[in-house]
């Protein structure tokens, strides 16, 4: 059996994309290949505009069927070709936004997919048990104007629960929030993972953040990306916010960032000699 049959899977085989543009084609993923394990936490890290967005979109089904997106090769997620429909349920995508509707409460927000999809025959989870493990139990009638934005991020993390997907995609999810809210997500998402072992592919900025949450991390190239390098993260777990001081994990974030530099160093000395990577 193919790792590619597991529930929680995620497989890209040669997978290249671009984007209609004008007469032509923009390029912004070039044959990537990676695998990603049941219950694993992988990042992927990337300068701005390489295409980080566009692939956990392309994994979340966003694309399929659509003329101005050429993609090729392979993608499997949870065994299945990510082409193939109804993927939406299996794997949860989360923004750097809360997107929530302003004129719904909390808990309004929370049902709202369920309304929208009525024959679906999977079964949501109670919201209010959601809130309780996200400490928003008692802010289940706000409305979103009334919370904090840490406070709306956990309802968009929340409602990505709420069907319990066996894969979350995270793009940058708190990149807007200052570093102790950050902190204190990334703890409630590290709790949730240990408890619930979903696969996550999480996207960031943050070196820190990167080596805090996963297993592994994916460097990207600029556009059109490819995988310049893979880093295994190796400080232990449980991972406390105090071993972001240690040896190990000081060091990890060291050869990250060397790695990073020497990806975009490479592909700017790339562009001055007009070599198309
Ligand atoms: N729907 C679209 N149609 C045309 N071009 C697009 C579309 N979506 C994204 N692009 C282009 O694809 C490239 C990659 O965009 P993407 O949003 O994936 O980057 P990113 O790595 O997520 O950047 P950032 O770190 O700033 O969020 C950009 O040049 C962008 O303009
Ligand atoms: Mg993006």
């Amino acid at each position: 059996m193919s790792q590619s049959e597991f529930p929680g899977a995620v497989l890209a085989k040669g997978v290249s994309l671009a984007f209609s543009e004008g007469q032509g084609w923009l390029s912004v993923l070039t044959d990537l290949d990676f695998a990603v394990r049941p219950g694993e936490f992988v990042s992927i890290i990337g300068p701005s505009g390489c295409g980080k967005t566009s692939l956990l979109k392309l994994l979340t089904g966003l694309y399929s069927h659509r003329s101005d997106v050429r993609v090729s090769g392979e993608v499997f997620v949870n065994g299945a070709s990510s082409t193939s429909a109804r993927m939406s349920r299996q794997i949860g995508l989360m923004f750097q936004s809360p997107l929530l509707l302003p004129w719904r409460t909390v808990i309004q927000n929370l049902l709202l997919p369920n309304e929208l999809i009525q024959d679906s025959p999977e079964t949501p989870q109670d919201p209010t048990v959601i809130l309780e493990q996200l400490g928003l139990l008692q802010f289940q009638d706000y409305f979103p104007a009334n919370l904090s934005g840490g406070m709306q991020q956990r309802v968009a993390l929340a409602r990505l629960l709420m069907y319990r997907p066996r894969i979350l995609t995270m793009d940058e999810p708190f990149g807007a929030l200052d570093e102790q809210t950050r902190e204190g997500l990334n703890q409630d998402l590290l709790e949730l993972w240990r408890q619930e072992s979903p696969t996550v592919l999480f996207v960031t900025h943050s070196l820190q953040e990167a080596v805090f949450l996963s297993d592994r991390i994916l460097v990207l190239t600029d556009r059109p990306a490819s995988i310049y390098a893979e880093v295994q993260v190796s400080v232990t777990r449980p991972r406390s916010l105090d071993q972001k001081f240690t040896v190990d994990f000081l060091n990890a974030q060291k050869e990250l960032r060397a790695l990073v530099k020497e990806a975009w160093d490479e592909q700017d000395a790339g562009r001055e000699k007009g070599v198309d990577r």
